[in-house]
């Protein structure tokens, strides 16, 4: 197939030392997300939704087969079945299923088998990637590629946009969670790999002490 091609959309011309500017005040925006469990019921309108999920739809993604489904449910009856499904696997989960080193590893986060968050917060956007895709007229399937990778940079994009958009997130993925393709309809050629859930977070919601690592412990530089 020949190629078509058109002139990258016009951007402003930023010098260098301005790249650096914005990149420590993105940083500085940035790296004041935080995963929050206590959301507030306030509502949030369908199309910040629809705008974080069209940021997220624009991420890259292997020979651009955009290998993602953004389910977004705000139906109280549908959160509550979601909420119910995921405590049952969670309860399995937490009585041992994930194993001493995962509980381990989780026990800093104050985390457990309770999701409340799950029929609180006004949104869950449930993410699915899809393992090939169908063309909707033939049937037939197409492959696709570097599904993981793809999927990830849009959740990533899509976590970027709540927090710019000035609200909070929920990364939640009830082990395991095929149920979600049951309760949402989805085909079998897609599988759910997070919840993304989005909200206000609740007036006095605190988070677990982290850290993150320092540059130097994440990079490293050949110059
Ligand atoms: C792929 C992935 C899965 C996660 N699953 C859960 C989860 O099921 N429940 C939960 O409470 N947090 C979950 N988290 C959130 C992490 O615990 C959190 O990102 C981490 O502790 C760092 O905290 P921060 O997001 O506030 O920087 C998940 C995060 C990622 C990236």
């Amino acid at each position: 197939m020949l190629s078509k091609f058109v002139p990258l959309p016009p951007r402003p011309i930023v010098s260098a030392a301005e790249t650096t500017a914005r990149a420590k005040k993105f940083f500085e925006d940035i790296s004041q997300r935080r995963t929050v469990r206590d959301f507030a019921d306030t509502p949030v309108p369908k199309a910040t939704i629809e705008w974080a999920i069209k940021a997220a739809g624009s991420a890259p993604s292997g020979a651009n087969k955009q290998p993602w489904t953004f389910v977004a449910v705000s139906n109280p009856a549908l959160k509550t079945k979601i909420r119910e499904a995921a405590e049952a696997e969670e309860a399995a989960f937490y009585a041992g299923k994930a194993g001493k080193e995962w509980l381990k590893d989780l026990a800093h986060l104050g985390t457990d088998e309770h999701k409340p968050f799950l029929e609180t917060a006004p949104w869950l956007i449930v993410v699915f990637q899809q393992n090939y895709g169908i063309d909707e007229t033939t049937g037939k399937k197409s492959k696709h590629y570097y599904i993981h990778e793809s999927v990830g940079l849009a959740c990533g994009l899509l976590l970027a946009s709540f927090h710019q958009a000035g609200l909070t997130t929920l990364t939640h993925t009830p082990s395991p969670m095929n149920f979600l393709r049951d309760l949402l309809h989805r085909p079998l050629s897609e599988r759910a790999v997070m919840i993304v859930v989005a909200g206000y977070p609740a007036k006095d919601a605190m988070v677990p002490d982290i850290s993150r690592k320092p540059l130097n412990q994440i990079a490293q530089f050949f110059e």
